[in-house]
């Protein structure tokens, strides 16, 4: 079975996605009929064999659920540390020092190793909310709206975190990241746009909130320049980057 990634990779399906969007709709005002087309009502309940319940904690159902069981899982460590290389390889490309990584949101910590292969001098902290992970790996616990670390990170990274949080927290969380971020952060969360052309929500936790892309650039814009690949850096630091080689469309 193809991998479903929450709104990173993975083929379009049309038909989930119109499901999702009619999720939505249904429970919320996030999607309506002026900006989509709906041609279902149907409430899509996630599948599987897991006991994770929506709103429920991030508990090691979830992580069964999403991350550990192939069949179920949103997102596999090998795509995860993929990733992460890539991260690793731009940010030396563009000689970004990383010393100091901030992973916030970490869940199983998959981005650490691939980081550290190429950073082997740096120093990985992980910080999570869900208690579970915390006592099971170590990590720090706290929440992106108001972490405070120690000092500032030169790599900070937040994937699909945010979606997990109301408007006033994502300002705040987004803000926060600026005030952690002295270098380059990477950051992911689904779209609007990924959800009606990316996404398959059976794979998928659809306990979110839905927020454009054009919505989270207008706030990372203000503190960040996006160089590629969901990598952004300080402003004031941008590296020099070929034009075509520049983020373009
Ligand atoms: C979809 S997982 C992503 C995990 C990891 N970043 C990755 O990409 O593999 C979302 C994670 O965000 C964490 N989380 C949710 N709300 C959070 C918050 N306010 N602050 C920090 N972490 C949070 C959850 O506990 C969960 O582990």
């Amino acid at each position: 079975m193809a991998e479903r990634i929450p709104g990173r990779v993975g083929a379009a399906q049309p038909k989930n996605a119109l499901a999702a969007v009619a999720i939505y709709t249904h429970r919320s005002a996030i999607w309506n009929a002026d900006e989509m087309r709906i041609t279902t009502r149907k409430v899509l309940k996630p599948q599987g064999t897991s006991v994770y319940r929506e709103g429920a904690d991030f508990n090691a159902a979830y992580y069964r659920r999403f991350y550990k069981t192939a069949a179920t899982r949103a997102v596999s460590q090998a795509e995860t540390e993929q990733r992460g290389a890539l991260i690793a390889a731009l940010l030396r490309q563009s000689d970004v020092p990383v010393r100091r990584v901030l992973d916030i949101g970490c869940g199983l910590g998959w981005f650490k190793r691939p980081l550290l292969k190429t950073f082997p001098q740096a120093r990985y902290t992980g910080v999570e909310f869900s208690h579970y992970l915390c006592e099971r790996h170590g990590w720090e616990q706290g929440s992106v709206v108001n972490y405070r670390g120690r000092g500032t990170y030169d790599l900070v990274l937040c994937c699909d975190v945010v979606q997990y949080l109301d408007k006033v927290e994502a300002i705040a969380a987004i803000n926060n990241l600026a005030r952690l971020c002295s270098g380059a952060l990477y950051f992911h969360v689904p779209t609007k746009k990924d959800w009606q052309l990316t996404i398959d929500p059976s794979g998928t936790d659809l306990n979110v909130h839905v927020r454009s892309g054009a919505w989270y650039k207008k706030q990372l814009r203000r503190h960040f320049v996006h160089i590629g690949q969901g990598v952004l850096v300080r402003r004031g630091r941008e590296p020099v980057q070929w034009e075509l080689e520049e983020p373009w469309s």
